[in-house]
């Protein structure tokens, strides 16, 4: 049994120690807003945050989490007040959308650190992989999110 908070609720989960965050958080919480894309690292699509940090969660067991804090792209958006998310409107950002959830998750971490990136620091900060080739709208959204 590994136990952890997610969006604000202590959970038990039963699961395999060495599960994925990811498919803990589809499978077992039914948070389907966190995406699977290469399940390898690379793509970022699973990104959630643990402890306020962006992390992809298809890399990261369940086990070594133990009393973390969860926070996941349906929290973040639950209001629809959070600057990423309005900046993210504002800019028309998504086409197919299907990275969005961890490309928010990954600029909100960032701006956390760091309210005025420049185009350089967004870049080396944002590793994620949008196939639609969405970044310079991207960029715009981060640095208008952070004014
Ligand atoms: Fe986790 Fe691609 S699904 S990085």
């Amino acid at each position: 049994m590994t136990r952890f908070t997610v969006n604000g609720q202590p959970i038990h989960y039963k699961m395999d120690p060495a599960t994925p965050l990811l498919w803990a958080l589809r499978d077992s919480s039914n948070l389907t807003g966190t995406k699977y894309g290469c399940g390898a690292g690379l793509c970022g699509a699973c990104t959630v945050h643990v402890d306020g940090a962006a992390i992809r969660s298809c890399q990261v067991p369940i086990g070594s989490i133990e009393g973390s804090f969860v926070t996941t792209i349906e929290a973040l958006a639950r209001d629809r007040s959070h600057p990423v998310q309005q900046a993210w409107v504002a800019e028309n950002l998504p086409q197919c959308g299907y990275c969005q959830p961890g490309m928010i998750m990954a600029a909100a971490a960032l701006l956390e650190k760091n309210h005025a990136p420049t185009d350089e620091e967004i870049d080396a900060a944002m590793t994620n992989i949008c196939r639609c080739g969405t970044y310079p709208r991207i960029r715009r959204a981060i640095q208008r999110a952070g004014r």
